[in-house]
């Protein structure tokens, strides 16, 4: 419906009408048509019941106990309670997908909260506003949470036992696929990469100090060159290995949880916005970005299919952003969404990486301390702090590149790399911190120095 009611914008752009009047244009024309959008008619079908669930149809049930397998007990189809998996219901305006997950387990606590931010840095004439989806959970916690609700929906769907999935050492995908995995009683093998991958090399710090605590089994390789050359191999080995020996199935997770399932998680999120109001309150949406760009890719994508008016913007953190596009046009065509490019409904913002995917400078570390010692907003140093930083810079000398004053930033989480080491140092050798302690040895007199 969404898609309709685009072209007719299209065709009214080329009449010549002005950009404000296209979208009254074509609501009226919608309306007409019987073609509200799916936004009002999502809106309405996705009401919460008292009890907190969503309505399923009598017919669907039928059709749900048709395809149960091992994992899915029929009375808890209906409830959304935590790990429990449930039929997902989309929204009518994802009609055109020709993929839609059948399952989905909450693990992400939403909705999450948006709030007003006051920046350091921003000029005066922007309002930035912040959605919390650092809030999605506390060790399970950030964007990669609301991927696995669907990822790990399949893979118990289907009755496996053991997840695989790879990246970085500090990954913070990894360590949610861990979590998840313990938590719905499944087995974790982690693949990660490290430029020092020996034993004795590797600290029990940031996010592996959770995956040190969870137990699971975690494979040491050199991060010499890219995923397809380190990463995949091994992984399809591992899952042979395992499958053969244990008799039991291994799910794989794709990397950062990013294919045709995972960006459900920011469909779906999109959809929560829509409830929030933000197609009508904002009109820039920022997020960080890189790899394959599938947060972003879910955001642009929910904008798209509701025909909503929102710039949908990736602010790289990684060296080269090159992938992002292809990525994201991979999953336009997974999902059938056939004759929509991916530059057309997400802007790519690259040279704001500083020195590189996972490096920090210390302007980066330090403006993190500032924008948590003002808004009590904590963002870590590979991906919240790089975007953040890179959005202040960008609305100082480019602020033409958005498309107006009123813009959302989705805090994508990340908080357990803030303690992988790198904050801790700068802060030790940061003379304005050392001064927030004041030696108290008396307890008679008072420290000089209280302010
Ligand atoms: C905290 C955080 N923000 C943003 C991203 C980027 O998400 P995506 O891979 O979906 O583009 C990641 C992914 O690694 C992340 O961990």
């Amino acid at each position: 419906m969404a898609l309709h009611k685009d072209h007719r914008i299209n065709r009214h752009k080329q009449q010549g009408l002005s950009e404000d009047n296209l979208l009254q244009e074509a609501e009226k024309e919608s309306e007409k048509l019987n073609l509200t959008g799916g936004v009002k008619q999502a809106n309405k079908k996705d009401e919460p019941q008292e009890n907190g669930t969503h309505q399923t149809k009598e017919s669907d049930k039928e059709s749900v106990s048709d395809q149960i397998t091992e994992g899915i007990h029929e009375e808890n189809l209906h409830k959304e309670m935590r790990g429990e998996l449930f039929k997902y219901e989309a929204a009518d305006w994802m009609a055109p997908m020709t993929k839609i997950p059948k399952y989905r387990i909450k693990l992400a606590v939403t909705n999450t909260p948006i709030h007003r931010w006051n920046l350091p840095g921003i000029p005066e004439e922007f309002k930035i506003f912040i959605k919390r989806d650092d809030l999605t959970g506390s060790t399970l916690s950030g964007n990669k949470v609301r991927k696995l609700d669907f990822l790990f929906a399949e893979a118990v769907a289907q009755g496996y036992k053991h997840v695989i999935t790879g990246g970085e050492i500090q990954s913070n995908h990894c360590r949610s696929v861990a979590i998840a995995a313990r938590e719905l009683g499944m087995r974790s093998h982690l693949i990660l990469r490290s430029v020092r991958p020996e034993r004795n090399h590797i600290k029990f710090e940031g996010n592996m100090l959770l995956n040190g605590l969870l137990g699971c089994k975690i494979y040491l390789v050199q991060k010499e060159a890219g995923f397809p050359v380190n990463l995949k191999p091994r992984i399809d080995k591992l899952k042979q290995h395992i499958e053969s020996t244990t008799g039991e199935k291994c799910y794989v997770i794709p990397i950062g949880g990013s294919d045709e399932v995972g960006v459900f998680g920011y469909i779906e999120a999109f959809r929560e916005m829509i409830g929030q109001g933000v197609c009508e309150r904002f009109d820039d949406v920022v997020v960080a970005t890189c790899g394959l760009g599938n947060t972003l890719a879910g955001i642009a994508i929910g904008n798209y299919l509701t025909g909503s008016h929102l710039r949908c913007h990736g602010i790289c953190v990684s060296g080269s952003g090159d992938n992002i596009i292809p990525s994201i046009n991979g999953v336009l065509t997974q999902l059938g969404l056939h004759g929509v490019e991916a530059e057309n409904i997400a802007n790519i913002i690259n040279g704001y990486c500083g020195d590189g995917y996972g490096l920090s400078t210390s302007e980066e570390l330090d403006y993190i301390r500032h924008v948590c010692s003002e808004t009590g907003i904590v963002l870590d140093p590979v991906y919240t702090g790089k975007t953040t930083l890179g959005l202040v810079q960008i609305l100082n000398k480019t602020p033409e590149i958005f498309k107006g004053k009123r813009i959302l930033f989705i805090h994508t989480g990340g908080i357990f790399i803030v303690t992988d080491g790198r904050l801790t140092d700068m802060l030790n050798n940061s003379e304005t911190v050392l001064q927030q302690l004041v030696a108290w040895p008396n307890e008679d007199i008072l420290p000089s120095d209280i302010s």
